[in-house]
């Protein structure tokens, strides 16, 4: 391998329409049930990683730089984790420098852990002279999140569980590019209430106590059958009443957890009511919510400024953003 050789790469984050809550394998971090994502343009990473003798910090360890600044201790020593993954595959054992900056708004309340690792696999992977498959790609940023998984790939992406014990099988792929339809999400960021639970933990204590977790586990294979038939018929009724129920029952199983896990606040509440409204109007929006109290909705480009407007005049609703489907994870450079 030359010396110091650096690789740019850029992700979008993603938005499950089908979710993923659970996993079958914490270590390799593998996922109970496949999931279905829609992939966003503009939002998301861009990660530089250098590998060579002088580039890790004083102590020798990897250095690690977000938004330019060094990186909180909790986030650094997740990506040095992520990094001892990729010197296992490529036989190396060099520190490494790594440079990242968010595209996401800050506090805009969206994940960017799902672009965050799938840009840091493809730049680690390539700066470590590893040319990895699209697959192989997206069963390595898996290993960063779950979700990061689905942002190697382009637009409309199905994660699969996979069944094999090594993971080497749950991995995403697409099942519509960014350009095969014409749709947007318009995100409402609705006021933060108290600092939430984040997903892993969420996850975890949902497996652990809650009474509903066998159910909704039963629904998600049926789910991700059902929006892939939507998206290839480009039938966004169907596809917006299988998101919301996804997300209603991904809710309300960690709602039945112990203690129980509310994401939701006042004006999540209003967000879905707007929706609801639109749709009583004639105009179709549907809504998908994550580990937040935020509130995607998904609808035509033609119908996105009027779903904005709506969104936007919502009371608790701070900012809407109107974001169209975007590519997959991307090398922007190599030296
Ligand atoms: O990838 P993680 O561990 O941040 O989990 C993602 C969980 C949800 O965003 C709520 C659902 C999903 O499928 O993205």
């Amino acid at each position: 391998m030359p010396e110091s050789k650096r690789a740019k790469a850029v992700a979008g984050t993603n938005i499950a329409l089908v979710k993923y809550w659970g996993k079958r394998d914490t270590a390799l971090n593998l996922p109970a049930t496949g999931s279905l994502s829609l992939t966003l343009a503009g939002l998301g990473s861009e990660t530089s990683v250098r590998f060579a003798h002088d580039a890790g910090g004083s102590d020798g360890r990897d250095r690690v730089l977000f938004g330019g600044e060094p990186a909180w201790p909790l986030f650094a020593n997740r990506v040095r984790r992520f990094l001892d993954l990729v010197r296992a595959l490529a036989k190396i054992d060099l520190p490494a420098e790594v440079a990242t900056v968010n595209t996401v708004p800050t506090a805009a309340g969206l994940a960017s852990s799902a672009s965050g690792f799938a840009a840091l696999a493809l730049a680690a992977s390539r700066a470590a002279g590893l040319r990895l498959s699209p697959a192989e790609l997206s069963a390595l940023a898996r290993r960063g999140s779950g979700s990061a998984a689905r942002s190697i790939v382009g637009g409309f992406a199905e994660m699969a569980a996979g069944t094999r014990k090594d993971g080497s099988d749950a991995y995403a792929h697409s099942i519509a590019d960014e350009n095969a339809w014409d749709v947007r999400l318009c995100v409402a960021m609705t006021a933060a209430g108290e600092k939430t639970v984040g997903s892993t933990a969420a996850m975890a204590l949902t497996e652990r106590t809650s009474p509903y977790y066998a159910a909704w586990l039963s629904t998600v294979p049926g789910d991700v059958a059902e929006a892939k038939a939507a998206i290839l018929a480009r039938d966004l009724a169907r596809l917006g009443s299988v998101a919301e129920r996804s997300a209603t029952r991904m809710h309300a199983a960690a709602l039945a957890a112990e203690p129980s896990i509310l994401y939701w606040n006042p004006a999540t509440l209003a967000a879905i009511a707007t929706l609801k409204e639109l749709r009583a109007g004639g105009t179709s929006a549907y809504f998908t919510i994550d580990a937040g109290p935020h509130v995607k909705a998904l609808c035509v480009s033609a119908d996105a400024a009027k779903v904005a407007a709506a969104l936007a005049a919502t009371p608790g609703v701070v900012r809407v953003l109107t974001v169209a489907p975007g590519p997959g994870a991307q090398i922007m450079s190599e030296d």
